[in-house]
């Protein structure tokens, strides 16, 4: 599956009241939304779905930060999905990310960049999963 990715619109995103914007943005660009949601991480599903960076330094600041407030993941279809999103957000470091990406355009620093994208084919459909059931995927409905 190389046609879907997950975004999810970080703590700090939804606080500075850039939900509608950054949806536009993501619209804009191709993308289809396959699921949405407005939802809360606990510590502990926020260590599982950041669990390959348990052993960073940053790692306690980033779990601290993801549950400071509301997210919003969003499951996202295209074709190439996973690189072209990744090229939408720009690089983790705001400071480093190319005009016009979402992170240059509203992140504060490397923790606080506003939002999240799955870096494979493989992580985004265990990360998809983290947060969507098959239902609210709408996976086996008739068209
Ligand atoms: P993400 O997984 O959230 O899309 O971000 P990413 O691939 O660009 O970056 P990654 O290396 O996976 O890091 C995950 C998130 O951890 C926080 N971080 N803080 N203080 C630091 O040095 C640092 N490095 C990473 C960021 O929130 C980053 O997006
Ligand atoms: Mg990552």
């Amino acid at each position: 599956m190389n046609n879907r990715t997950l975004a999810i619109i970080k703590p700090d995103g939804v606080r500075k009241n850039l939900v509608g914007q950054i949806i536009r943005m993501i619209t804009d660009s191709g993308f289809k939304i396959k699921a949405v949601k407005m939802t809360r991480l606990t510590k502990d599903s926020a260590s599982g779905f950041y669990e390959i960076h348990k052993e960073r330094n940053f790692f306690n600041d980033l779990i601290q930060y993801m549950t400071s407030g509301p997210v919003v993941p969003i499951a996202l279809e295209k074709e190439n999905a996973v690189e072209d999103f990744r090229k939408l957000i720009g690089a983790t470091d705001p400071a480093k990310a190319a005009e016009g990406t979402i992170r240059k355009l509203f992140a504060k620093d490397i923790t606080e960049n506003v939002i999240h994208g799955s870096d494979s084919d493989a992580n985004a459909a265990i990360e998809i999963s983290h947060f969507f059931s098959r239902k609210e995927l709408l996976e086996n409905y008739p068209e």
